[in-house]
């Protein structure tokens, strides 16, 4: 199946060449993802030695997978930060996250990048949910944001149960479009942008990153890389998500600019958009664990949705991306152990948080200490709500004993019929099997490379999936995104 998102598939392709060769530099950056070359362009425009080093293509990670909404609040509730901290952090994250926006809305001069202000809609479709919008409200008010209630949304939206909560001045983008613009504007300012340039060997220590054609040492690494390549302490603090996207055409269903978010069965996120003259809905919702879910249902599961509320409509484009919560709502921002920079833990608000960390750690480079910097510095502890932290390193042991001891299944690597997936027992060893539709048999190790869980099958993008940290690979073993550094192992074995 083609899982490109709407937005790299209607975005003009970005072109900077891999890395030749070895060389040094003040900063190397890796990823080019929304926080990568946000970051890059600061510091290119202090006048700062950069080098930006991106696995694949620029967006080619969630920012380019994601459904391109910019907003104050957060989509689980700022009223989850007022709570875990208080209204004061509420406050402070209503304030960096508008700034943020306003960045954005100054650099995203291009038609092509899509940027518009419009509203963000909240509502309960189910009654449990009611007390969200509520909440919602109260915290957002206090935040000095500007929030009010009304009864109705647009049609043809689901019916809302109570009140709507309308958050103004919001605000979207065309998110592939606008990194690509970024990318373009650091490489003029000075910054040396690489693509097709994966990092397969990081020493945090001497400060040196290699990819299969050359290598960069630097006085200073950030990894960009969505949650930090390697191993860190946050990876145990972090949950992992999948979530799903689907843009079909508009038709008859425009309910108009906005963010729509209903909340309630479906938890679904709309929006419409505007590329290559056509006009899409792009619907998003589905979130669930990485590597221990059905991709597929899942999808058909939000298909179904949108065909029940906006009427049946052939899909155009079918996506999925990642995201990583902190057990604390505040994301991760700055200087880790490693010795390395990080900025992860953005849940599905990273395109806004994203451009805070790269404010926060340009800062940082400059010798300042901004206090939200200090608020979401990587060795904050104890944390607040450590007990989904708990939670998650109970699913990571759950993970790893039921599959050790479980999950192989005795059947002949010839009985794998094309298209089909397994954990496969052969000559005494165990391999993750997948045969393509040409008949073609890859055959890997499932013990990931990043901290040794066993990966799971993602029949939606043909991928071996960790459920640990949400490390994903290809048949082939190749890494696609997460902590993992290193590929899974091949194996050949004879076919009987
Ligand atoms: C379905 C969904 C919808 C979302 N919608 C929104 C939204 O509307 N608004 C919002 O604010 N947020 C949204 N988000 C969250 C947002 O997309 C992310 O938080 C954000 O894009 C993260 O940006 P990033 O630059 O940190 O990471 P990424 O965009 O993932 O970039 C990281 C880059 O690092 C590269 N990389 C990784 N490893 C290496 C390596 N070893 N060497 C070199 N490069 C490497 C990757 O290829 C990738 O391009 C959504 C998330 C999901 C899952
Ligand atoms: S991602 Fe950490 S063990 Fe797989």
């Amino acid at each position: 199946m083609d899982t490109s998102p709407v937005w790299r598939a209607t975005a003009a392709p970005s072109a900077f060449g891999p890395l030749q060769g070895d060389s040094s530099t003040e900063i190397l950056i890796v990823g080019g993802g929304i926080t990568g070359v946000t970051l890059a362009l600061l510091l290119a425009r202090q006048g700062r030695r950069v080098v930006l080093l991106e696995a694949r293509t620029i967006g080619s990670g969630s920012t380019g997978h994601s459904t391109g909404n910019l907003y104050e609040t957060l989509s689980q509730g700022l009223h989850g930060v007022a709570r875990a901290w208080d209204d004061e952090v509420a406050r402070q994250v209503v304030a960096q996250r508008r700034a943020a926006m306003a960045f954005i809305e100054g650099e995203a001069r291009p038609p092509g990048c899509g940027f518009r202000r419009c509203a963000l809609y909240l509502y309960a479709t189910s009654q449990e949910q009611r007390p969200h919008i509520s909440h919602e409200h109260i915290a957002l008010a206090r935040a000095d944001a500007k929030v009010r209630m009304e009864r109705t949304v647009p049609a043809p939206l689901p019916t809302p149960l109570g009140d709507v909560l309308v958050l103004e001045d919001q605000a979207q983008i065309q998110p592939q479009a606008y990194v690509a613009h970024v990318a373009e504007l650091a490489a003029r300012a000075g910054a040396s942008v690489h693509e097709h340039a994966r990092v397969i060997e990081l020493d945090p220590k001497e400060k040196r990153a290699a990819t299969a054609t050359g290598a960069v040492k630097a006085r200073d690494i950030v990894l960009a890389t969505h949650t930090p390549a390697g191993f860190h302490m946050v990876q145990a603090e972090m949950t992992v998500h999948r979530e799903y996207g689907i843009a079909r055409d508009l038709g008859a269903s425009d309910p108009g600019p906005g963010i729509f978010w209903c909340r309630g069965a479906e938890n679904l996120s709309v929006r419409t958009a505007q590329a290559q003259s056509r006009h899409f809905l792009v619907c998003v919702g589905q979130s669930n664990k990485t590597g221990s879910h059905n991709a597929k249902a899942s999808l058909m599961a939000l298909e179904a949705v949108a065909d029940k509320r906006f009427g049946s409509a052939p899909v155009a484009y079918r996506w999925s991306a990642q995201n990583y919560q902190s057990a604390d709502r505040l994301p991760y921002i700055g200087r880790d152990l490693t010795g390395c920079f990080i900025a992860t833990g953005f849940s599905t608000d990273g395109l806004v948080w994203g451009t805070v960390a790269a404010q926060v750690i340009a800062a940082q480079l400059m010798g300042q200490s901004p206090p939200f910097g200090v608020l979401c510095k990587p060795t904050r502890w104890p944390l607040k709500g450590g007990r989904a932290m708990m939670q998650e390193v109970g699913t990571m042991a759950k993970a790893l004993v039921k599959d050790y001891l479980t999950h192989r299944q005795e059947q002949q690597l010839s009985a794998l019929a094309p298209g089909d997936s397994a954990i496969i027992e052969s000559d005494g060893d165990t391999c993750a099997a997948w045969r393509a539709p040409d008949g073609e048999l890859f055959a890997v190790s499932p013990v990931c490379t990043h901290l040794g869980c066993k990966v799971h099958w993602n029949s939606v993008e043909t991928s071996w999936d960790c459920p640990c940290h949400g490390s994903r690979f290809s048949p082939d073993g190749a890494v696609l995104e997460g902590p993992a550094i290193a590929a899974l192992k091949r194996k050949h074995l004879k076919v009987e």
